[in-house]
């Protein structure tokens, strides 16, 4: 018997080690008939004819009228009969998340195709398309082959370069999900030309909060670039999208917890009171957006811990800011029968679904993180109430301009 398989108490030890190695491409003009880069990616598969499956973002479609065809075009050129016609929309936003109807459905079209373990699926929209369609490839035949083409600015920045699907179910937020690393991700620059304004600010706020709690160039580069940020620099964003990516995937590859078997969720910096936000709102407020909000919180409650000074804490605020974050939602104030803020469920939701004590990540210094296990509400309270005097106070400048 190896050594491995010697038991404790008798027991067979059984041990299975699974590596997963994925791309992450960045190129321009993804579907131009001289770009070999999505062709490789689906690369047939010793003579099986791999037949591929392209699901796409409603609302990407039809703020870029001519992309359907282009894809079709070069699908059908590349692929020939190994592209299962025709394109499957799906709805975009969270919408996609929340509709049960929707998995049932990408499963029936993948057996009505006859798809199999080798296939391919290229799912090309936001983060919530991505997750939906993810989710469905995860469990189908217990997974096939998934590229994703992310086309938001949150989705190529940070959620369509890991590991996770999830959809939301009995009120909980990406409550039902796996772990399922993609078999290749190509981001493309180009698509995130056509993104409403709180979509383009949903990615920065991502970005700013990773470079929060990882990275100090970073925020230094965000910080100087914040105005060309708010004006729209697509070149500006394309750096910031590339190194948010980064340091996303080092951080699934190297902190040594890919699929989160642990109490803490590193990446996950002012997230538990985002999603309580978004479901506060039925999700009128978008991930992005409510991670604004949320990382200004938690930056504040670092601020009171004592570990980000607070030169540090006005920078990051001011910074936000100037790039078109907002820094408070009015769903911060609300507050239940018992006169305690709603925000507050969004705490313990985070511990139950971690299991255990609470571990919550906060940056501090600027570049550098920290774990705290205790949050008193009354930390909570002050750090709304600043955020709101901060807001009030902007408010009053902006009246006094007019
Ligand atoms: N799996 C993960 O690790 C992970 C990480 C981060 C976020 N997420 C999830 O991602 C979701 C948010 O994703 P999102 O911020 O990408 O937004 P989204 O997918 O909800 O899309 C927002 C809107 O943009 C539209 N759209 C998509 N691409 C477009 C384009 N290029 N031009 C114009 N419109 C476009 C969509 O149709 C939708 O209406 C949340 O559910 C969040 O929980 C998942
Ligand atoms: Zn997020």
């Amino acid at each position: 018997m190896s050594s491995a398989m010697r038991g404790w108490q008798g027991c067979i030890m059984q041990r299975l080690q699974v590596s997963f190695e994925y791309k992450v491409c960045f190129t321009r003009g993804v579907f131009s008939l001289r770009n070999p880069i999505l062709e490789e990616v689906l690369s047939d598969t010793a003579g099986l004819r791999t037949p591929m499956l392209l699901c796409a973002d409603e609302g990407l479609l039809k703020a870029q009228p001519g992309l359907s065809e282009a894809a079709g075009k070069y699908l059908a050129q590349k692929l020939k009969d190994r592209w299962c016609r025709p394109v499957m929309v799906l709805p975009g936003g969270e919408a996609a998340k929340n509709d049960p109807r929707l998995v049932e459905r990408l499963i029936r079209r993948m057996k009505a195709e006859g798809l199999c373990r080798h296939s391919y699926i290229v799912a090309m929209g936001g983060g919530s398309v991505l997750d939906v369609v993810g989710f469905a490839v995860s469990i189908f035949h217990r997974g096939m082959r998934l590229v994703r083409l992310p086309t938001t600015a949150v989705a190529q920045a940070d959620g369509g370069v890991g590991v996770k699907t999830a959809v939301n179910r009995f009120g909980g937020k990406n409550l039902i999900g796996t772990f399922a690393p993609p078999w290749a991700v190509i981001n493309d620059p180009a698509f995130l030309r056509t993104l409403a304004p709180e979509d383009w600010r949903g990615g920065l706020a991502e970005a700013f909060k990773v470079a929060a709690i990882k990275d100090r160039q970073f925020w230094l580069f965000l910080q100087a670039h914040a105005d060309e940020l708010k004006a729209r620099s697509q070149q500006v964003m394309e750096a910031v999208v590339r190194r948010s990516a980064e340091c996303h995937l080092k951080h699934i590859q190297a902190a040594g917890d890919p699929f989160e078997f642990g109490s803490a969720r590193p990446l996950d910096f002012g997230h538990w009171a985002a999603h309580e936000i978004e479901a506060m709102t039925g999700y009128r407020v978008g991930h992005g957006e409510a991670v604004g909000v949320g990382i200004a919180l938690d930056a504040h409650i670092a601020w009171q811990g004592g570990w980000l000074a607070g030169d540090e804490l006005q920078a990051f605020g001011a910074a936000m800011e100037r790039a078109g974050l907002a820094l408070w939602h009015e769903a911060l104030a609300r507050r239940d029968a018992r006169g305690r803020l709603r925000i507050l469920r969004g705490l313990e939701r985070f511990r139950e679904h971690m299991g255990g004590r609470l571990t919550l990540t906060l940056p501090g210094p600027m570049g550098r993180s920290r774990e705290i296990h205790e949050l008193p509400s009354a930390t909570v309270e002050k750090a709304v109430l600043a955020l709101k005097e901060r807001r009030e106070r902007r408010n009053s400048i902006r009246a006094a301009a007019i």
